[in-house]
């Protein structure tokens, strides 16, 4: 670790002149261990890191296919130290950054599955990011005070006008007040946890055919509960994938666009407009990832819940219409300042349905459940009448992953140094 803090390759939080390639290092519970922090200070962690991914499969939904027995390796036998997240800004920066840090670090580093690649891509314009069900993703993260808001792209918590308005940094960095102007547990000591925050890492394997089989088989009995039909350019089996995800495929809001996509990224849009989810179904991946000002209470019930996410997809991109038996999905990257604040969104809005009225109906995106169902609520204006997709397969499985610490500088030097004290 001394060696990369000396050859100043782990970059800062932020900076004048975005550089070709970044670096970032994050510690399992294990790693902090096997670096002889004192048992006094490992102690200090939250219950969730200590414990790891693996240990809590049953509680994230981790069963079946997806149960660590079932996960890739390094990730299913033993319990990774050490992630080195390397980021290039073309493949020849990644390449460069990868060689010089091949030959400083020693044997014992493992470059995770180099035989599925992690990369962004898009799809005919360009216009964003997409991810392999093919809708635009990268859009809506949550803007947060003293960090400069991305136009368009950051959004808040919603107050009691409807308004929203910047997140505290300590709902994502220790050290700062959150949300209710607490500050969240810290490890000890101090200066290990000041500027520090946790990331979630998951890799969430996408089966493409399984969800364009299912979505091709609905989409006439969908396309029947519209009377007058659909717009010439809009198939039922676009409607009905946005219906699910609550975005079009590319990325324009339901809310905005309730009929056809809008080719606008905007993300300012609110639910409570829509209250019974004639325009974007309350069961819908977004709307139940971050349900804005849905469930009222001036935001009060979901201001605590939010997730800074920072994936990537892995594996080539599936043409429409084409099989293969490769391997692709999302590298899935949150940050916050507390293990609570993903588990909640994953146990209580991602499996199960019950603040969104849908009992315990999971997402039908990214959810658990063998044969799950989503209610797409009809739209009286328009005539729509409801429709209930039955027997939706699981189409992401879960296949490593774990909890992480990521250290400041400061932390990182103090880490290197070999002398945390808890006190
Ligand atoms: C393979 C799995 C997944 C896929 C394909 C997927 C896809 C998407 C897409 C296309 C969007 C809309 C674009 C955007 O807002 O950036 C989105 C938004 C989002 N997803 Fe996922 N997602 C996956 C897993 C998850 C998981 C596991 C969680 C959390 C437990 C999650 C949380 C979110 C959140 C918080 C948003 C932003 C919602 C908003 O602010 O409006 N996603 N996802």
């Amino acid at each position: 670790m001394q060696k990369l803090l000396d050859a100043g390759y782990v970059t800062p939080g932020q900076w004048q002149e975005k550089p070709d390639a970044t670096l970032n290092l994050a510690l399992t519970f294990d790693g902090l261990r096997a670096l002889d922090v004192p048992e006094e200070s490992l102690a200090t962690f939250p219950a969730e890191f200590r414990e790891g991914m693996k240990v809590r499969a049953e509680v994230l939904g981790d069963v079946g296919l997806s149960s660590p027995e079932n996960w890739d390796e390094p990730w299913k036998t033993r319990r990774v130290h050490i992630l080195v997240m390397i980021y290039g800004r073309t493949a020849d920066a990644l390449e460069e950054r990868c060689r010089t840090l091949r030959q400083l670090l020693q044997a014992g580093v493992e470059e995770l599955a180099p035989d599925q690649p992690a990369e962004s891509f898009s799809i005919g314009d360009g216009a964003a990011r997409r991810e392999h069900f093919g809708f635009a993703d990268g859009l809506s993260n949550p803007d947060v005070e003293g960090v400069p808001r991305e136009a368009g792209k950051d959004i808040g918590n919603p107050d009691h006008s409807g308004r929203f308005r910047k997140i505290p940094l300590g709902e994502f960095i220790l050290g700062y007040p959150g949300e209710g102007g607490d500050l969240a547990p810290m490890p000890l000591p101090n200066l290990l946890a000041h500027n520090a925050t946790y990331m979630v890492f998951r890799k969430l394997e996408q089966n493409v055919p399984a969800f364009r089989d299912y979505i091709k088989a609905q989409a006439d009995k969908f396309a029947r509960t519209i009377p007058g039909g659909l717009p010439d350019d809009v198939s039922a089996e676009e409607f009905l994938a946005a219906k699910m995800m609550g975005r079009w495929q590319d990325g324009s809001s339901l809310i905005e666009y309730p009929h056809r996509p809008g080719k606008s990224l905007a993300n300012a849009f609110a639910y409570a407009g829509d209250p019974a989810g004639a325009r974007c179904p309350l069961g819908a991946h977004v709307r139940r990832t971050n349900p804005r000002d849905a469930l009222g209470f001036g935001g009060k019930t979901m201001s605590r819940h939010r997730l800074i996410r920072r994936g990537i997809t892995y594996g080539k991109f599936l043409p429409p219409g084409k099989e293969d038996n490769e391997r692709r999905g999302i590298i899935f990257i949150a940050f916050n300042s507390g293990f609570d604040q993903f588990e909640f969104v994953q146990r209580f809005w991602v499996n199960f349905g019950d603040d969104f009225e849908q009992g315990n109906d999971a997402d039908p995106i990214v959810g658990v459940g063998r044969r799950g169902q989503m209610v797409i609520p009809g739209d009286e204006a328009a005539g729509r009448r409801p429709f209930i997709c039955f027997d939706i397969p699981r189409f992401v499985e879960t296949k490593g992953g774990d909890y992480f610490f990521v250290p400041s500088l400061a932390a990182l030097r103090l880490l290197a140094s070999g002398r945390v004290h808890a006190s």
